[in-house]
């Protein structure tokens, strides 16, 4: 099989030093933004050059962010080439039109990388579909934000000096927003969602809170109450409709997400004859991801054209149907009051259940007045 890779950064180099390794697949071209001369594949700088070479059977997308990933994504699948993608924001964004678009051009559109990053999650969630339904998937998708919250359990830091600590060592990007405020991991419970329950999501009806506000001092509560802070991705499916979520969470000290440390994720999937699975592994990096997108090279050099899901029902999230309670720590006392105040922590409240939907709109107004307001979801 003939490859064209997209994109030379870290994972796309991955990639290209993998898959000199694999005997039944050829890299012929690289796209970059500047010419290369010490490779053995074609640098080239215009995707036209690979779109109109009909010996390239797939296309590697590795540059990342929408535009030009998208663009050269839907030329790629119209001119008839597979297309294996890292590429989470593209794939949640236009989710439906894709898998339409490989569908109709009968080509594979595979994105296995795109969440878990080294971990098979997708490709074993595609597995599970086929026999058993699926009622629940949750757990930790981003690497960054565990390894700024483990930092702040095992050393009392404060988030800023985590953060930094996380960047200095490379583990957080110069930019760490789309991780620290959750939307990686809002994209990746989205696409799964979407895999695990056949259906096609907004990801913006998904509401999300990331770490970005959590103090030393909630942190200290947290473990005063025999709890550990994961930033955890959750979605579900009952008879009243499909919920998803992103928020801080105080886990159980003795359950599987506390013990996760450093930057891994762990990723679990409750469904029928399965029972319970879970995955653990690194979500980010050059090799895991490079790993997974030559696996994905592979499969598609074997046969596999499938697209990931054949329902693609639309919903809307439901976040009225759950409800938890809520650590709360912030200065607008009496706003909170409204929602039942079961117990007084040293630094915050925990609150009675209240839905998610409810929470998270409340959290939204209230952090106009408060902006150092920290919520984290109980249970
Ligand atoms: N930045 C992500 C993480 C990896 O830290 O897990 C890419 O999705």
């Amino acid at each position: 099989m003939n490859i064209a890779i997209l994109g030379f950064g870290t994972v796309g180099y991955g990639v290209y030093e993998l898959a000199q390794k694999v005997p039944e697949v050829d890299v012929k071209y690289i796209l970059d933004l500047k010419k290369h001369d010490d490779i053995s594949a074609k640098s080239v700088t215009d995707i036209n050059e690979i779109l109109n070479d009909a010996s390239v059977d797939t296309v590697v997308e590795l540059i990342g962010g929408h535009h030009p990933a998208y663009d050269f994504i839907v030329a790629s699948l119209k001119s008839g080439k597979n297309v294996i993608t890292a590429n989470k924001l593209v794939i949640c964004e236009h989710y439906e039109e894709l898998t339409a678009l490989a569908k109709e051009n009968k080509v594979a559109l595979r994105y296995t990388a795109a969440v878990g990053g080294g971990i098979p999650w997708l490709t074993n969630l595609e597995r599970t579909i086929k026999t058993s339904s699926v009622h629940k998937i949750r757990g930790i998708f981003n690497g960054t934000t565990n390894y700024i919250l483990d930092a702040m359990h095992s050393t009392s830091a404060q988030f800023e000096d985590a953060l930094k600590e996380a960047q200095k060592l490379g583990f957080a990007e110069a930019d760490p927003s789309s991780d620290i405020d959750g939307l990686d991991t809002k994209r990746k419970i989205a696409i799964s969602s979407n895999i695990a329950f056949g259906i096609v999501t907004d990801s913006n009806e998904v509401n999300v809170i990331g770490i970005r506000n959590v103090t030393a001092e909630a942190i200290k509560d947290c473990e005063a109450h025999g709890y550990i802070c994961r930033l955890i991705a959750k979605a579900r499916r009952c008879d009243e409709g499909v919920s998803a979520w992103v928020e801080p969470t105080f886990v159980k000290n003795d359950t599987v997400y506390a013990s996760v440390t450093q930057n891994f994720n762990h990723i679990s999937i409750d469904a029928d004859n399965l029972g319970y699975g879970s995955f653990f592994g690194y979500g980010a990096g050059r090799y895991p991801t490079a790993f997974t997108v030559v696996n994905d090279v592979i499969d598609v050099a074997n046969g596999n054209k499938k697209t990931y899901n054949e329902n693609m029902e639309k919903i809307s999230i439901n976040n009225d149907i759950v409800a938890h309670s809520y650590y709360i720590i912030t200065s607008l006392v009496d706003e909170i009051k409204e929602l039942g105040i079961k117990e007084t922590w040293k630094y915050g409240v925990l609150t009675e259940p209240i839905s998610i939907r409810k929470m998270h709109t409340l959290y939204a107004k209230l952090l106009e007045k408060d902006p150092k307001i920290f919520i984290a979801g109980v249970y």
